[in-house]
């Protein structure tokens, strides 16, 4: 193994005196054209006599090259000037100076780019968000640009630089050329991995090239590289080493990767931990073990590069060290420790220009303040802690306004808390009630950790006390600081069994948990979450079922027969083979309910075949790549002929639906929703709890199950971790039923997908519980399950701008809602299918608002008189009593907002909307107050997941059942294809629960 103070010399003869070089930085501050200014001299100088090298920022060989402002450049003789007094500095501290070089093809944003379109091996725009679609480079361009890197080289062989570094790596544009995302050329350039090195390969040539005409033998070549692409198509690990080899081939001097961190293991496969320098060192051929390697990321003292280097690298490279330590290097060979952050004064000793300062936030911090802080603390904790003793209720703010806590006090302890939850937890057990009061009053502090899942009820209860400790002449500020008891963790393995384990306490959790109860089988439930629940709890309710004697009972709505009308028109090319039959007898049905309408029977249609075909035409979607997904036929038939037996079982089980009202769900597409008395989803999971526990069922909460144990092919139990550290074995003689849930809060799973949406934005909200991350899908995978339609999320239009969530505002139904972009106009049938919607809402803005009136409020079924004047005042929802003035409000132009609302009223008279074609009409926007709730999509549901059969039995990738495993709910996928209906989900996760806990319970 080599060490930190040795030599490393190269294949050109030149050599480092050290192993230690400074990382590639930009640090955004060259001149507007891209020349050297004396401030990044002075900082590279700063930095530089102690590592070996230090490598320059990348330079832009080109003007319309730059991925960043302020970016530095090589792309005219102009700039030798600069960049020989910047190499001068460098070396004359003793560092040997590289220059990075490169062109950002298509990451080349117009905006960096005085407006110019950016290019690229080919037209395929990079997946992030608002990337730009890339011209594709002609050949002509191909080979000017291997002469501007060939320039690019020869100004640095002028500068004096020692060598240069081609930048390989960051997606740049040779990046662009070799990874088969960014590269679908046919020609010399592309085509197949072969090709795809024709031009990292062209230009190492051309830098060597260069290098021999000015006789500079022993200049330095590296070369950086990007090890994987998480892209589909893109770079996997095995390709890079294909490059690498070629490019040793040729000869260089070393090769550096690009990574965050030195231990990386794959981006593409994370299940594999093996270390990437550690396949690097399996995989390498005999050219490429002879060119030193750098490894890079995270080296952040000297006991880091060490370990890199005993792992395997030749040398290491430090970048954000460097940044705040200028001579890293000097410390760590004298094994001292390197300063990870910068004081907030210390941006000029540490001469970093300001704009490199505004991105380096996050290392920065403010001693002084610390310090204060934690004096501040101590005095706190010093302080003694007396109150008047008595019972005192005070105030936190819940979910629905605000908790009362009352709380009893002894003169120096805090004897009883008592939170009065009843407008707050509708019944269902909330953890936060039970478990913050205790803690608070076994630990005598407020320094108490909110509980996952609940935290704004948990902080209400932390709230109320500390107001009611502040009442009793306490000192809530001392007792929030106050020291808690260390907590000992002797975690055991502890092991039960029943005959069917769950996983999962959602709606399809429960509903499997109580047919396999009934069926006279014992049944263990894991939830991970400290209350069950899952998104089910979240939910408006509604649980869409075809009951046509219900149903007709109900007057049919201006706009549905029309709708009707168009879906009997569909062509039959429209429909694949075996949804053919049904929709011939759905035509024959409304050949008769059109001639009864005629006659004047104008009742609410429905049939088993309409909630069907709706259920296929509502999921059928071609996405990105031009592949197209519809429901799976035996699963979509299954789901909707035994909806209406759910609907009974539900009914049977205590769960009371509202029967005066037919409702109909967001991108419901038909009013069809049966929805309980007791609004939102914690009737079903309130009263399918209670039934579990009379019938000794049991539910374990606070207990992750991690992975499935597999004995000679069959799924017979699982393992968990307990939030207390334990692990539990829980083997199931019959089978286990995953019901975890879909993915929907793990934006990153979604990404990594997604192959629907164009952009998915990093900090995309979600209407979804934290708990849904798709741990089941993991644990399926990981024995082998087949996914089906992993890339396809659906998206809820009308979420919280703020926080995500579904129920906030006023969520009136379909047939009321108008929606007015930032224009003040509409801009969409409201009554669509959400996706259609939410790529509306991105078309206009993103933000839209939702209008209502005095009569459409009524219409809220998630909300409450007390909830809308919360809101209002907390400017969830804007209110004025004329439109001019809510105009105002939404910052929309008066005149067309009055105009848009004036013209959806005359298509409310008339039923028919010329111009977007609203599907349904309710009431018009008429009478005051008015009101305007702005809403933005956030993530709502994952369509994709387990491959499922009728019998729920999970299939695996060889096509055969997994024996013993059995899959519903939303962590399954096939049934709802690219596109659920608003209302399904429900009906899904109580249909195939219930199937799920019957063949579990029979062995099926
Ligand atoms: C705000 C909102 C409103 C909605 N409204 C409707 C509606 O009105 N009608 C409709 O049809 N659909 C609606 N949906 C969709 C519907 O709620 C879900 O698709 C459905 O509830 C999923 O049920 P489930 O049982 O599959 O999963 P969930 O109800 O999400 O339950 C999964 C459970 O598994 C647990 N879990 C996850 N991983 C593990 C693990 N490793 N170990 C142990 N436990 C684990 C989770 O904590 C969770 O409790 C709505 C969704 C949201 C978010
Ligand atoms: C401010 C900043 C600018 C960077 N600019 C470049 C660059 O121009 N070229 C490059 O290849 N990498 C660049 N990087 C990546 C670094 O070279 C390095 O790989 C990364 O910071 C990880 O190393 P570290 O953990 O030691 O900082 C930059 C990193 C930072 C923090």
């Amino acid at each position: 193994m080599a060490h930190l103070i040795d030599e490393v010399l190269f294949q050109s003869g030149n050599k480092f005196k050290n192993r230690i070089v400074m990382a590639p930085m930009t640090i955004q501050s060259a001149f507007f054209d891209g020349g050297v200014t004396q401030q990044m001299i002075t900082y590279y100088a700063a930095r530089s006599g102690d590592a070996g090298a230090v490598i320059v920022e990348s330079a832009f060989v080109e003007n319309y090259g730059r991925a960043f402002p302020g970016a530095l450049g090589i792309d005219t003789d102009g700039k030798i000037a600069g960049l020989k007094q910047l190499a001068d500095a460098i070396k004359a501290k003793g560092s040997k100076a590289i220059l990075q070089i490169y062109h950002a093809g298509r990451m080349a944003t117009p905006e960096f780019n005085g407006g110019h379109k950016p290019i690229s091996a080919s037209p395929v725009a990079a997946l992030r968000d608002n990337a730009e679609t890339p011209l594709e480079m002609t050949e002509e361009q191909i080979e000017e640009m291997i002469e501007l890197f060939g320039n690019a080289v020869n100004r640095a062989i002028i500068a004096g630089f020692d060598g240069v570094e081609i930048h390989g790596a960051n997606t740049y544009l040779i990046q662009q050329f070799f990874s088969p995302h960014s590269n679908r050329r046919n020609d010399r350039w592309g085509g197949n991995i072969e090709k795809r090195t024709t031009f990292p390969l062209a230009v190492l040539a051309k830098t060597k090239q260069v290098a021999q005409s000015h006789n500079k033998t022993d200049f330095i070549v590296g070369y950086r590289f990007s090890p994987e692409e998480i892209e589909e198509p893109g770079i996997r690990f095995e390709d890079t080493m294909f490059l690498l080899d070629k490019l040793a081939t040729e000869g260089l001097d070393y090769f550096h990767f690009s990574m965050g961190s030195w231990a990386r293991n794959s981006i593409v496969n994370p299940e594999d931990k093996e270390p990437l320098i550690n396949k690097y060192r399996q995989l390498q051929s005999e050219a490429v073990a002879s060119v030193p390697v750098i490894g890079v990321g995270g080296i952040a003292q000297t006991g880091d590069a060490q370990k890199a280097l005993a792992q395997g690298y030749d040398m290491v490279a430090v970048g954000k060290g460097y940044l705040v330590e200028p001579t890293w290097a000097t410390k760590a060979l004298n094994n001292e420790t390197c300063a990870e952050f910068a004081d907030i004064a210390q941006q000029e000793a540490l001469l970093i220009p300001t704009p490199l300062w505004d991105i380096m936030d996050y290392m920065i911090v403010d001693s002084a303040a610390e310090a204060e802080k934690h004096q501040r603390i101590k005095e706190l904790q010093g302080i003694e802690i007396r109150f008047q003793p008595g019972t005192y209720t005070a105030y936190g703010r819940g979910h629905n306004g605000d908790l009362p806590v009352t709380v009893t006090f002894s003169e120096d302890e805090i004897l009883e808390i008592v939170v009065d939850s009843s407008r707050e937890s509708d019944g269902i057990a909330n953890p936060a009630f039970e478990r913050i009061p205790q803690q608070i009053v076994d630990e005598q502090t407020l320094n108490i950790d909110v509980i996952s899942g609940a935290t704004v009820s948990s902080q209400a209860v932390i709230d109320g006390v500390s107001n009611a400790v502040d009442l009793a002449g306490g000192h809530s500020e001392a007792l929030r600081v106050k020291a808690r008891k260390a907590v000992e963790w002797i975690a055991q393995t502890i092991e039960e069994s029943a005959d069917v384990v769950v996983i999962g306490g959602g709606g399809a959790g429960l509903s499997a948990a109580l047919t396999a109860l009934d069926k006279g089988k014992s049944v263990i439930l894991l939830e991970k979450f400290p209350a069950i629940g899952g998104n089910t709890v979240r939910t408006g309710g509604w649980v869409n079922a075809a009951e046509p004697a219900w149903q007709g009972d109900f007057a049919a709505l201006a706009g549905e027969k029309e709708t009707l009308m168009a879906l009997a028109e569909t062509p039959e090319s429209e429909f694949a083979g075996e949804y053919l039959d049904d929709f011939r007898t759905l035509k024959s049905q409304l050949d008769d309910y059109f001639n009864q309408h005629d006659h004047g029977n104008k009742y609410l249609f429905d049939s088993v075949e309409l909630h069907r075909i709706q259920t296929y035409l509502g999921g059928k979607r071609t996405d990105l790549n031009g592949e197209t997904i519809y429901g799976q036929y035996d699963l979509v038939k299954q789901l909707t002929s035994r909806s209406m037996e759910s609907i009974d079982w539900l009914s049977e089980k205590g769960i009371e639906f509202e029967r005066g009202l037919v409702d109909i769900a967001v991108g419901a597409l038909w009013r069809r929703a049966h929805k309980p008395k007791r609004p939102k989803g914690v009737e079903f999971v309130d009263k399918l709890q209670k039934r579990i526990l009379e019938q000794n069922g049991r539910i374990i909460t606070d207990t992750r199950a991690t992975d499935l144990i597999v004995e000679d092919g069959k799924v017979v139990g699982v393992k968990a971790i307990q939030a207390n550290g334990n692990e539990l074995i829980v083997k199931a003689s019959h089978g286990v039923v995953m019901t975890s849930g879909g993915f929907g809060a793990n934006t990153q799973m979604i990404k990594k997908y997604n192959t629907y949406w164009k952009n998915i934005a990093d900090d995309i909200k979600t209407t979804n519980s934290p708990a849904l991350v798709g741990d089941g899908i993991e644990m399926g995978e990981k024995v082998g399950a087949e996914l089906v339609g992993m890339g396809f999320a659906q998206l809820m239009p009308i979420g919280d701008p703020k926080s995500g969530a579904l129920l906030t505002g006023l969520i009136v139904p379909p047939e009321n809602f108008v929606f007015v972009n930032q224009k003040g106009k509409r801009f969409v049938d409201e009554c669509g299918t959400r996706d259609k919607l939410a790529d509306s809402f991105f078309d206009n803005g993103g933000t839209v608002y939702m209008i209502a009136d005095a009569e459409i409020r009524k219409t809220a079924a998630n909300t409450s008189d007390e909830t809308i004047a919360r809101e209002i005042s907390e400017g969830i929802i804007l209110e004025a009593d004329t439109l001019e003035e809510l105009a105002d409000k939404i910052g929309v132009p008066q005149a067309e907002f009055v105009q848009t609302i004036k013209q959806y009223n005359t298509c409310v008279e008339q039923g028919h909307d010329p111009e977007f074609n609203k599907s349904a009409f309710g009431l018009k926007v008429e009478q005051g107050p008015f009101y305007a709730t702005p809403r933005q999509p956030s993530i709502h549901h994952t369509m994709g997941g387990l491959k499922i059969d009728t019998s729920t039995r999970v299939i695996g990738m060889d096509g055969n059942v997994i024996a013993g495993l059995y899959a519903a709910g939303e962590v399954t996928g096939g049934i709802h294809a690219g596109n659920r209906l608003g209302g399904n989900a429900l009906i899904d996760i109580f249909t195939f629960g219930r199937i799920a806990g019957e063949s579990a319970a029979d062995l099926v």
